[in-house]
């Protein structure tokens, strides 16, 4: 069986937070922003505003275009690192979009990488699993854990949702001249985590009814916030019961330079590893999407790889760094455009934190 690329959409939030806006709360300027990044506006979720509401209307707006109804569709991937439900959002965004036959949903966590995992899962499903109509989403909302007193990351991310629907090919129609997905390449490098990360503070935590000075859970060496001890035990130590848990991540700590030379470094190889894989050579792809962290890391893997710039995909300017969205913001931007047209093919990479970084050949 094979599969295809089959409607894509795309959401952000309302707010637009330009450059000049954020040098007013840090010490920085719109053109060290440009320079050095390519960002000029990022979009930020507010007041109201959720994740998986975006998640919904990129997803609505794919299964618009594929014309395919809800009830149709049999598997959600969500890609995120910033569920608002740590159980996952997935099922949430199948019950907004009236999926009534109860279709498996869940989340991916691969950073930046998410999307390109759930698009290659989705072709996994398709091809071994019977599933006909596949909805991969990539959403993140990095504005949560951004430190905005940061410069150094704080210019950087933005928040968005992007989709797409792979759908199972007739066996009639399906050869490799047409198959939507035809190689990948994927890797994670846990060495890597201290590049990038949003640590869980465990000395925030406090486990219900578990008093972590008890000589069972001293080895644990798990420093405790003393008065939340006092509060949840009794002044003898007695487990007085189930207090509410309590944690917190810290914002997002990053060495950007050292991100920067494993994006440069990694993601041309990972392209050429998934062109190898798919019998062709850079000449035969027509766009090269990468994740939208950097335009000067684009800038590089493009030389690297010797794609000319009109043949890069960038949105990064409107939007920062979207994490797992950024690939079918810009995916679906350059299909309303009129830019990738029916046929082409794409060569997708993702990077970030994990570390995870991989790419995916697509015809769209
Ligand atoms: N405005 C003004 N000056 C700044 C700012 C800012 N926003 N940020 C840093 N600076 C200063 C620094 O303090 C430093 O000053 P100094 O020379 O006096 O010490 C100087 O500018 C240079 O800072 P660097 O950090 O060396 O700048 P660099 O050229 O490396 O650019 C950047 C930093 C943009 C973060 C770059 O390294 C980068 O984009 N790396 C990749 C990051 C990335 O892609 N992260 C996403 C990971 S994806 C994920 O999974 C979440």
């Amino acid at each position: 069986k094979g599969c295809k690329l089959v409607g894509c959409g795309s959401a952000v939030p309302n707010l637009k937070v330009s450059n000049d806006d954020l040098a007013k709360i840090v010490d920085t300027s719109d053109e060290w922003i440009s320079v050095r990044t390519g960002i000029r506006n990022r979009h930020i979720l507010a007041g109201n505003d959720t994740l998986t509401a975006l998640a919904v209307e990129a997803a609505r707006k794919a299964l618009q275009m594929a014309e395919v109804d809800p009830d149709d569709v049999d598997l959600v991937l969500l890609c995120t690192s910033t569920p608002e439900d740590l159980f996952g959002s997935a099922p949430q965004i199948q019950k907004a979009l009236g999926c009534k036959r109860n279709p498996l949903a869940y989340d991916i966590t691969a950073a930046c990488s998410g999307f390109l995992l759930g698009l290659v899962s989705a072709a996994c499903y398709i091809r071994g699993g019977g599933f006909s109509n596949v909805l991969v989403i990539g959403a993140d909302a990095l504005s949560r854990y951004v430190d905005w007193t940061d410069r150094g990351t704080c210019i950087l991310f933005g928040d968005a949702a992007g989709a797409v629907l792979v759908q199972v090919m007739t066996l009639f129609a399906c050869n490799s001249e047409e198959d939507g997905l035809f190689g990948f390449d994927m890797h994670s490098d846990g060495g890597g985590q201290r590049f990038v990360l949003i640590i869980f503070l465990r000395n925030q935590r406090l486990i219900g009814g578990l008093n972590f000075a008890s000589p069972l859970c001293r080895n644990l060496n798990a420093p405790i916030v003393e008065n939340e001890v006092d509060h949840a035990l009794g002044s003898n130590g007695s487990v007085l019961g189930f207090p509410p848990r309590r944690s917190s991540y810290s914002c997002i700590q990053m060495k950007g330079k050292e991100v920067f030379r494993f994006a440069v470094r990694c993601v041309p190889q990972s392209i050429e590893s998934a062109l190898q894989k798919a019998g062709l050579t850079v000449s035969s792809i027509d766009w090269l999407l990468l994740h939208q962290a950097n335009q000067r890391i684009i800038d590089v893997v493009a030389t690297r790889l010797e794609v000319p710039p009109e043949r890069v995909i960038s949105n990064l300017a409107n939007y920062g760094n979207t994490s797992a969205a950024s690939i079918p913001l810009a995916l679906d931007e350059a299909v309303r455009g009129g830019k990738v047209k029916l046929g082409d093919i794409i060569a997708a990479s993702g990077f970030g934190a994990g570390l995870t970084w991989g790419s995916a050949i697509v015809r769209w």
